[in-house]
């Protein structure tokens, strides 16, 4: 017998046929010695009926030592099943088989979890999961979220396919090159003490395949980094890696509005409106302090920096003496916050530095009937400053208000994670709602091309060093480094940021500038590690740019999971092991001798 069905395909108009499914023992049932088994394969679930009185001894017996997870092969005829005993929750809820013959295929061992129960497997730790992946991906929550990750692979791919895009594979034994994250290296057993690295991102291919003449190159692409990892990074992940010629920024937001738009109906039949909005780096900073905002709710930074410029409080009027600002956010509900939950968002505060973090909770007066604002600092107030704070806060009972006297870029960014604290704990209180079908979309543009490293003394990309300026700041690259603007750009959902990526540099004149004089990579480093690069680029390259879209955050947000090891089929743990497999593990100590390697410390700590 052949399977004729799968699992989530008979309908009561098949009731009647004789049919042979197969699949996994989902759970079972024993009912005034009928037993009913739940026979469960990739697409659904049927119910299946072992009558003794219909079944020869030996089958039925089979049957009722069957455990879960077993796989098995049934035949039978079916049948509605009887009124009142219906299932609407299933598609297949209006039937079940009556079977005649039964196949064990496989027994299974008893299982380390339950994966009958969504609710019981979601309490399961986690490693457990990870380590028993093959069982945890039976589950079919998990399921679900490798079947969208394929369709939206593939509606990428024809998409970029229509958008005339040609999908080329690039190396992942690549070159070490300093960029950003720490990298894997691999050995080369033919030339000791030589390495390889994993790439980070196809970046440097995409650019000379442009210079190949290729002129819209993607591909659905491994990128390895070796950092801290955390719920959305993982130390292999997929990128949509996009590279065009003969284009500028506005190409680059259209093709992806359209790719964002197309994947978003796939997947979830949502219509997104495009354009996206815009906002440059200065105006998200300054209202949600953080480059990738989430606007699906309030609380925005509100600045105070001239209503305290002459304050009797110093630590406001001296930060601003000092060339700084203060700025202010107006957590509503939280006027009760905790002295831990204070003291969390304190330590946020001074791991940016900041001595402190002034608050105000407006609570109900000891009267019952006024407000009043509990806070050390109110004294130091004048009634010009209550006012401005009240009018431009909206300030009411109940409200935490906190504070940031700082540099602007600090306060900012001191601001934008308390924000998103406050945020939290508002949500787990019940007392802020997001709809979870709400997607924020929006770029985020205008950043600098150059931050400066006060430990090293030098400036660093806010990119990546082949992220060209924007042609009017030029001149500046030699007089003002700090105020040149790059043409980069993130794409931002719902305060993730899901890709980013920049027009250019293809002149290797600015390229060498970049390289030597600002990132001060001496020349024959330059030469060892970009030679080729800018060799490459002597010879006719199109002006060109690109971008990289992650593509596990981009199915984490589709999911509506916050992890991306959800939408990952064999991820690794946050130490960046592989509990199914074990990984990493030692290696035999001829396999080093063979690589030329020598092991000095067998761990550290
Ligand atoms: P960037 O480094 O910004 O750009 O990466 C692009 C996108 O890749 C995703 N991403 C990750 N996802 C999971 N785990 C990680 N460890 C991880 N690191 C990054 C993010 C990010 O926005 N070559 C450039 C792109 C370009 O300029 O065209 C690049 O890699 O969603
Ligand atoms: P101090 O005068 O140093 O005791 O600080 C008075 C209040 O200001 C305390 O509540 C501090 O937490 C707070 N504070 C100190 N530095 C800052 C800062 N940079 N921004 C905001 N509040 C601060």
């Amino acid at each position: 017998m052949k399977r004729t069905q799968h699992c989530n395909e008979l309908r009561p108009a098949h009731a009647g046929q004789t049919v042979t499914l197969a699949g996994w023992v989902h759970s079972r049932r024993d009912l005034g010695g009928v037993l009913f088994i739940d026979l469960r394969d990739r697409e659904g679930r049927t119910q299946t009926v072992f009558d003794p009185a219909d079944l020869p001894k030996e089958v039925f017996d089979a049957a009722t030592k069957l455990h879960s997870e077993s796989v098995i092969q049934i035949s039978g005829k079916v049948r509605a099943r009887p009124t009142g005993t219906e299932n609407s929750k299933i598609p297949t809820g209006q039937v079940e088989v009556l079977v005649k013959e039964l196949a064990v295929l496989n027994e299974a061992a008893p299982l380390p979890f339950q994966i009958d129960d969504p609710e019981a497997a979601a309490r399961v730790n986690e490693e457990i999961r990870l380590q028993y992946r093959y069982l945890d991906l039976r589950r079919p929550e998990m399921t679900r979220n490798l079947r969208l990750r394929s369709k939206v692979a593939i509606a990428t791919r024809s998409y970029m396919d229509e958008q005339g895009f040609l999908e080329v594979e690039t190396p992942t034994l690549f070159k070490s090159t300093p960029e950003g994250a720490r990298e894997f290296l691999v050995p080369n057993r033919r030339e000791p003490g030589t390495f390889y690295a994993l790439p980070q991102s196809p970046q440097q291919f995409k650019q000379i395949l442009m210079v190949s003449g290729v002129e819209r190159y993607f591909q659905l692409a491994r990128c390895y980094r070796d950092e801290d990892l955390r719920a959305d990074r993982q130390p292999e992940f997929t990128q949509v890696d996009i590279e065009m010629s003969f284009i500028d920024r506005e190409d680059i937001y259209s093709l992806i509005e359209g790719l964002l738009k197309r994947v978003w109906k796939t997947a979830l039949n949502v219509d997104v409106p495009t354009p996206f909005k815009r906002l440059s780096f200065d105006e998200a900073l300054n209202r949600w302090g953080i480059d990738k905002p989430d606007t699906r709710f309030g609380m925005e930074l509100v600045d105070f920096t001239e209503e305290f410029r002459a304050s009797s409080f110093k630590v406001f009027a001296g930060a601003i003496a000092a060339g700084g600002v203060v700025k202010a956010i107006n957590a509503r509900g939280l006027a009760g916050a905790t002295q831990g939950q204070i003291e969390t968002m304190t330590e946020t505060a001074k791991s940016f530095g900041a001595k402190g973090l002034a608050y105000i909770k407006v609570e109900k007066g000891a009267d019952g009937a006024t407000v009043e604002w509990k806070s050390p600092i109110v004294k130091f107030f004048t009634e010009a400053e209550k006012q401005a704070l009240t009018t431009k806060l909206e300030i009411q009972e109940g409200d935490l208000i906190l504070f940031a006297a700082d540099q602007w870029l600090n306060a900012c960014e001191i601001l934008g994670k308390i924000r998103l604290y406050c945020a939290d704990v508002l949500k787990a209180q019940g007392k802020l709602t997001i709809d979870p079908n709400r997607f924020d979309f929006l770029w985020v543009v205008e950043f600098p091309l150059l931050g400066f490293d006060r430990e090293q003394n030098r400036w660093y990309s806010s990119h990546h060093p082949f992220t060209a300026p924007v042609a009017e700041d030029i001149p500046l690259l030699k007089t003002d480094p700090k105020k040149v603007r790059g043409q980069h750009y993130d794409i931002v959902v719902n305060g993730v940021e899901l890709g980013g990526g920049s027009i250019r540099i293809h002149q290797p004149d600015v390229q060498k500038t970049i390289f030597e004089e600002l990132l001060q990579i001496p020349p024959d480093e330059t030469k060892l590690r970009f030679g080729y690069m800018l060799e490459a680029f002597k010879y006719g390259a199109p002006p060109h740019g690109g971008i990289a879209l992650g593509f596990d955050r981009l199915i984490a947000i589709l999911c509506g999971t916050s992890s991306i090891r959800d939408v990952i089929a064999f991820p690794k743990t946050a130490k960046g092991t592989c509990l199914m497999t074990d990984s990493p593990s030692p290696v035999s100590a001829r396999q080093l001798r063979d690589l030329y390697l020598e092991v000095k410390a067998a761990k550290k700590e």
